[in-house]
């Protein structure tokens, strides 16, 4: 291990102007004028691993491509085998006015680096790529054969990933997965997530007149679609911040008391959140701590509302049609497909009869949770001390990796969630960032895993129990 952890050390500033090239990809994945971006990147991340000295190819799907990279292996080789996934597609960066420099020119300031897609997910990832490089250039052997998958569609909720596991699902066929693409709940407290919210996505539109209207000449005698958008919307929840909608708790999985005294030994200062947050006062369903509110509980929220005239000054208009895009976070044991049934039934029986009622359904992804007491975290969280040197904290998350249940489904292996992105990483925000201090923990943190990993197998391949340690 020597060698690789000097490697790292003497190589951090050439890692760091990598990523930044890795950066200047505007990999949108949302948006479609950016698909020749999203390739050059894929491209770009092909040779990359190439250089690095993996064998890497880009493969083809009907929408963006993968990037597959394995470390080079002896044929049969029984060394435990580990894929690390990851996405290099982002998000949109907008609002543009908002960012201090230019999102997709990398900014360092301090120990910060400031670019879309430095925290979700291209550095955090990086770290990982470059932790085998050091294994691969100071020629340590590496104690697991790695095979690197890393999607371009993760921000739209990874429409063709899935049937990319099924039809390699040999070739990809694994002892675990690993992905650093949650939160790191401080730099003192490595975090190992052992649930994820799921999501189900839908786009409800209210239409009323055939064109927009003047509102004087009309207004008054039919409905406005923006404003029943709004009562319709306002109905969704109740006070007590509860979603208002009936049978969407019913099968929802209820905290444990031994969570909910996991939860208590995180640093959390309602004060400090609040301003963090930037508002006013905080809101959440009632008796429920934030942190639970925001990784334990479903929701209900409006993501994007569009209707009428959006220009300077005013236009007096009623508008044609109104259009709210929402996203339901789900927990265990909530399933997607019956939300969406349900939510859709409950959106038909309160529309009124003066708009009509377009519903469609976008992506959706189950919860995942996986035991903390599974030798592979156990393991895990013995490679966070080890690279952290602090105890690390077992969290359960707010957002979503819609794949990981795909992963669990098709190659049958739970996913170790190792995130890096810190709580004021601003992913999905203007000035998303990414620690440079953290890179250099995940770097180290990646080179530990691999041998712990390896000794939990053993020479048979089978993963041995280790004594159970709670974080
Ligand atoms: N990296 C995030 C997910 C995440 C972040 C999970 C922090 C836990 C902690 C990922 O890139 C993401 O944003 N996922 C989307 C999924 C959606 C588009 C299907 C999300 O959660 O909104
Ligand atoms: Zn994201």
């Amino acid at each position: 291990m020597q060698p690789v952890e000097s490697y790292l050390a003497a190589n951090h500033d050439r890692f760091v102007r990598e990523l930044c090239e890795y950066l200047r990809f505007p990999s949108i994945s949302a948006q479609p004028q950016h698909r020749d971006d999203v390739f050059a990147c894929a491209r770009w991340l092909t040779k990359h691993f190439q250089s690095i000295g993996l064998e890497a190819t880009l493969r083809p799907t009907p929408g963006n491509p993968v990037v597959v990279a394995k470390t080079p292996r002896a044929p049969g080789s029984r060394k435990p085998h580990y894929l690390i996934y990851g996405h290099y597609d982002v998000q949109p960066p907008e609002p543009f006015d908002l960012w201090h420099s230019k999102p997709f020119e990398a900014r360092i300031e301090g120990n910060r680096l400031y670019a879309r897609g430095a925290c979700d997910n291209k550095g955090p990832s990086f770290a990982h790529f470059k932790a085998v490089e050091a294994y691969l250039k100071t020629g340590t052997e590496l104690p697991c054969d790695i095979t690197f998958v890393v999607e371009g569609e993760e921000e739209v909720g990874s429409e063709h990933l899935a049937a990319f596991l099924e039809e390699n699902r040999r070739e990809l066929q694994c002892d675990g997965i690993v992905i650093s693409d949650t939160g790191l709940v401080s730099p003192k407290h490595p975090t190992i997530s052992y649930g994820l919210r799921g999501i189900a996505a839908m786009e409800v539109t209210l239409h009323g007149p055939s064109r927009d209207l003047h509102s004087g000449l009309f207004g008054g005698s039919l409905d406005n679609p923006a404003m029943a958008l709004c009562q319709l919307l306002a109905q969704l929840r109740d006070t007590k911040g509860r979603v208002a909608i009936p049978g969407f708790y019913k099968s929802v999985a209820a905290l444990t008391t031994y969570e909910r005294e996991q939860a208590k030994r995180l640093p959390f200062g309602a004060a400090a959140y609040r301003k963090f947050l930037g508002v006013p006062k905080l809101f959440g369903e009632e008796g429920f701590t934030p942190h639970e509110q925001r990784s334990a509980r479903p929701t209900l929220e409006i993501n994007g509302l569009t209707s009428g005239y959006q220009g300077d000054g005013s236009k007096t208009i009623i508008p044609a049609w109104a259009r709210a895009k929402i996203t339901m976070r789900l927990v265990p044991n909530q399933k997607p497909p019956q939300i969406l049934q349900l939510v859709a039934k409950h959106l038909r029986s309160i529309c009124p009869p003066t708009v009509r009622m377009e519903l469609s359904l976008g992506h959706s992804g189950e919860p995942y949770m996986i035991s903390a007491e599974s030798p592979q975290v156990q393991t895990a969280l013995n490679a966070l001390k080890k690279s952290f040197h602090r105890d690390p904290v077992l969290v359960r998350e707010g957002g979503s990796i819609p794949i990981v249940n795909d992963f669990k489904r098709i190659l049958k292996k739970d996913v170790l969630l190792l995130g890096l992105s810190l709580p004021d990483d601003n992913a999905h925000s203007p000035n998303e960032k990414f620690d440079l201090d953290v890179f250099a923990k995940g770097l180290r943190m990646s080179a530990c895993l691999w041998p712990e990993l390896a000794a939990l197998h053993g020479a048979s391949g089978t993963p041995r129990k280790p004594r159970p340690r709670r974080a």
